[in-house]
């Protein structure tokens, strides 16, 4: 038993050391539980992980309704986007609620890319209006077993929507919805508590959405690499939004190995332009010289290092990780919350900096950098070029396949919210200064190199 306490008390140490480190860290290898990848797919695009939504029948009310059927689904998901499904509310009702899609899959041309982080996502327009609409219209129209159907989503669409707003397009507000969403729920039973039982963060901190090809190669997830143990736990965090109690959410969880075990499956799109292979064997040869300590290497027998860099290293805005000091409540919560219980519970462990992430599929991921501040890998080699305000069409969004990232356009200042304010709190695209040192041909061999990940 002493010895047993002795052990913890070191590994604590050993971990508050560690959020503070002055050198990379290494994150521990994290084994998951096996699961059916096929199994996890059809759940992810039909399951019922929320449990509550709009009623079915007023989805074309709702202006909803799509006949692309991109993810060629069958019977009533056949006719809604991609990045909603049909459900049984618990009392029975056909309800619609949003999926994991809406915010990690994104429309390429034709067609749409599931894992792809949504860089295209608009929350810079308050939704407080149109929750309030909604609610009107369910109100006058919906019959009673309705609106009980989709009491405990339009709940939290009130409770999370004043503190959801972007400054502009193209970021995702995901941390902070989590943040909220547990400010109103009991961690123990999850049980909503009317009145946030957690003071709010100040800010809505900006993020990109990670790919999710890149799981398979990372022992910690999200952006600060501070998700550990049971990931299955994390993946089902979205429940959150309308889960009534942890009876629903335990049964949820079921099914979160086989999605695991999908995320773990899927392989990133090729980049489907002619790539100049004996320039990208040139920018192999750099990479591997000045970015695979911490990136890792590719191809045959590659490795992943699984870093995490300090903030001071790194020097990229540090108002995310920032945030879990300041604000330690969300992570006292997780902590003894549900998610860290039973045989194999989740925890959060805080680091002072960002994980190195893997590179694959590298070539479409952009916006560059865990805040998108960063439009394409051209001007993340090269700080100095970096754009201070920079506008994409989101309309009618237009990669460029050269610079690799986005077209944009760059102004003096920031005049609608499709232009990124890089001089915002949180929205700084500081940092990763690692390519700074190349020479010019050097870096257009890497980008080559890069494009072939
Ligand atoms: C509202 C948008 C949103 C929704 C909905 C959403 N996610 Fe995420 N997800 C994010 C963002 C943003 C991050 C990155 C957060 C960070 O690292 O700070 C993330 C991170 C992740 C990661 C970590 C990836 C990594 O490499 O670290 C996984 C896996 C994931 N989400 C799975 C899911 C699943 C499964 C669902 C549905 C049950 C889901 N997400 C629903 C926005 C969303
Ligand atoms: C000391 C470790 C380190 C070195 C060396 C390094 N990187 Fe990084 N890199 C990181 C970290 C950490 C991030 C994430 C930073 C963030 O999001 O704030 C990152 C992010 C990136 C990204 C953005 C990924 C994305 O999807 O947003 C690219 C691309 C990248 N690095 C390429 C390179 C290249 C090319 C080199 C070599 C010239 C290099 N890195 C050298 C640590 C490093």
């Amino acid at each position: 038993m002493v010895v047993l306490l002795v052990a913890c008390a070191t590994s604590v140490q050993r971990q508050q050391a560690e959020q503070y480190s002055a050198k990379p860290v290494p994150i521990p290898p994290n084994p998951q539980q096996p699961g059916r990848p096929d199994t996890g797919y059809h759940y992810l695009v039909n399951g019922n992980y929320l449990k509550s939504g709009l009623p079915a029948s007023l989805i074309k009310r709702f202006g909803l309704a799509d006949t692309a059927n991109l993810l060629r689904r069958t019977g009533d998901n056949a006719s809604l986007p991609y990045d909603y499904t049909t459900i049984y509310a618990p009392n029975g009702v056909k309800v619609v609620a949003p999926n994991c899609l809406y915010c990690h899959a994104q429309k390429w041309g034709d067609s749409v890319v599931v894992g792809m982080g949504n860089s295209l996502s608009d929350y810079s327009m308050p939704t407080i209006g149109s929750m309030m609409l909604a609610n009107a219209f369910m109100n006058a129209t919906a019959s009673p077993a309705e609106k009980a159907a989709s009491a405990n989503l339009l709940r939290a669409g009130k409770a999370t929507a004043p503190y959801l707003v972007t400054a502009s397009k193209g970021v995702n507000i995901a941390d902070r919805l989590t943040a909220v969403l547990a400010a109103h729920r009991n961690p123990a039973s999850f049980v909503w508590q009317p009145t946030p039982q957690l003071s709010i963060p100040q800010q809505v901190v900006p993020t990109d959405v990670p790919a999710w090809w890149l799981l398979k190669k990372k022992n910690a997830m999200f952006y600060s690499g501070f998700g550990r143990g049971n990931f299955a736990r994390f993946l089902m965090a979205a429940n959150l939004l309308t889960v009534t109690d942890t009876s629903e959410a335990a049964e949820v969880l079921t099914h979160f190995n086989d999605v695991l075990a999908y995320l773990y499956s899927i392989e990133p799109p090729k980049y489907p332009h002619p790539i100049n292979q004996p320039l990208a064997a040139q920018g192999k040869a750099v990479f591997n010289a000045n970015c695979s300590k911490c990136h890792g290497s590719y191809g045959p027998g590659g490795t992943y290092p699984n870093l995490l860099i300090p903030t001071h290293i790194i020097k990229t805005d540090s108002t995310l990780v920032q945030s879990n000091f300041s604000t330690p409540q969300f992570l006292q919560w997780f902590n003894k919350s549900w998610f860290a219980m039973g045989t194999q519970p989740a925890a959060l462990v805080p680091f002072n900096g960002y994980i190195a992430p893997p590179l694959d599929g590298v070539w479409c991921t952009a916006p560059y950098l865990h805040n998108a501040s960063v439009p394409n890998l051209e001007t993340l080699l090269n700080s100095s070029s970096r754009p201070t305000f920079w506008a994409r069409n989101f309309e009618k969004p237009a990669y460029d396949y050269d610079k690799v990232g986005w077209q944009y356009t760059v102004s003096t200042k920031q005049y609608t919210r499709s232009t990124y304010n890089t001089t915002l709190p949180g929205y700084s695209n500081a940092g990763h200064y690692f390519g700074d040192k190349l020479t010019t041909a050097e870096r257009q061999a890497v980008i080559e190199y890069l494009k072939t990940l």
